[in-house]
């Protein structure tokens, strides 16, 4: 019967070759399990040592702890070995195949444009404000003096909502100032006169985020707000039903046209250049009294074969709008002012058809 020093070598050969077969790091743990695992067959062998006569025991404990090192040992590198093949990439990597290019994205002309406005008025202290683009026919009209037979709110120029509940307005999503669902303070007065609910619409003009944010905060106020506004327009190379604006909004006591004047020429010129001039011409906004469109005058308008382009409107807060929301006319004045941002992009860029900025080609878009 051969001894138990005579299984240590076969046993030792076939563990070697099973760890060093493992194909992977699982197979690897199985077979250390089944060789020197608690209950492996290598471990079994073990424990049959107490059982030799002791005249045999050492030299079967130095054979087995001999094997048992080997086996750690080949353990050891097999598992490394898998290791690293597990950390390479599975394809081979071709260092000579070309590059690839990931594309930029880039800012659409038309938010360049606001952010280049924006970044100019916050210089002179003015802040963002934010409105939502459902809105009632309080905030977008009546409270900016605009009575119920004015035409722009007329149906066939705006887009006017099916539904007639103030809690639609909650869904707008609107975080900030001027947040359509609050209709608290003034909902007096944003009941129809028959006392139903709002009526809902899209905003015409950003000039709606004046009355939410002079709700909601005393003077003095300097905010901006761009933002989208609809109008039912037929799409063509100069209009869109959607489109863009920037409201300006600023009340303290003792202003005057002339900071307004001074005001626009300073944005005008760093966003349109330096040798930019402006000028005010008389008009009618129902919110403002004094009214002016503003016109400008730069190389750009030359070269269209102009001396003068229309490009904004603005005036002193009308005394009602500043009742509307609150404020003593008696004690506060102020200024406000609208324009659109398509406007001013399609001048800065050459941009002839207003239609492109919404379309979003990119061959358009990479080239601003
Ligand atoms: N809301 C006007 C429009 O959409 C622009 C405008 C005019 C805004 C005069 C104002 C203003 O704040 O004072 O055409």
């Amino acid at each position: 019967m051969p001894g138990l020093l005579d299984e240590i070598e076969p046993l030792k050969q076939a563990a070697l070759a099973d760890l060093k077969a493992a194909p992977d790091l699982a197979a690897l743990d199985q077979a250390k399990g089944n060789w020197i695992g608690t209950h492996g067959r290598f471990t079994a062998l073990m424990k049959q040592l107490g059982t030799l006569p002791k005249e045999e025991k050492p030299a079967a404990g130095k054979a087995i702890n001999a094997a048992k090192v080997e086996l750690e040992a080949a353990l050891a590198e097999r598992r490394s070995e898998l290791e690293l093949a597990a950390a390479l990439p599975r394809e081979p990597t071709d260092f000579s195949a070309p590059g690839r290019r990931r594309t930029l994205g880039k800012l659409h002309p038309l938010t360049q444009v606001t952010e280049d406005i924006v970044r100019s008025f916050r210089k002179i202290g003015f802040v963002v404000a934010d409105g939502p683009e459902i809105e009632d026919e309080y905030h977008c009209f009546d409270a900016l003096n605009t009575p119920a037979d004015h035409p722009a709110r007329d149906t066939q120029d705006t887009f006017y909502l099916n539904v007639g509940q103030a809690s639609r307005l909650s869904q707008t999503g609107s975080e900030n100032v001027g947040q359509a669902s609050s209709l608290s303070p003034k909902s007096e007065n944003q009941k129809s006169e028959t006392g139903k609910m709002p009526v809902l619409l899209l905003r015409t003009h950003t000039s709606s985020v004046q009355i939410r944010v002079m709700e909601k905060q005393q003077p003095p106020i300097r905010i901006i707000v761009p933002g989208r506004c609809y109008r039912r327009d037929n799409a063509d190379a100069t209009h869109n039903p959607t489109f863009h604006q920037i409201e300006g909004l600023y009340v303290d006591k003792g202003v005057t046209v002339g900071d307004l004047k001074g005001t626009v020429e300073f944005v005008f010129k760093e966003v349109l250049g330096a040798e930019t001039k402006i000028r005010f011409r008389p008009h009618y906004f129902s919110y403002t009294e004094p009214s002016f469109e503003i016109d400008f005058s730069n190389a750009l308008v030359k070269k269209l074969g102009k001396d003068w382009l229309e490009i904004a409107g603005c005036g002193m807060v009308h005394p009602a709008v500043f009742e509307n929301v609150g404020y003593d006319p008696e004690i506060w004045t102020g200024w406000a002012f609208g324009f659109g941002i398509e406007r001013i992009a399609m001048l800065r860029y050459g941009i002839n058809d207003i239609r492109l900025f919404y379309e979003n080609d990119v061959r358009f878009l990479k080239q601003f």
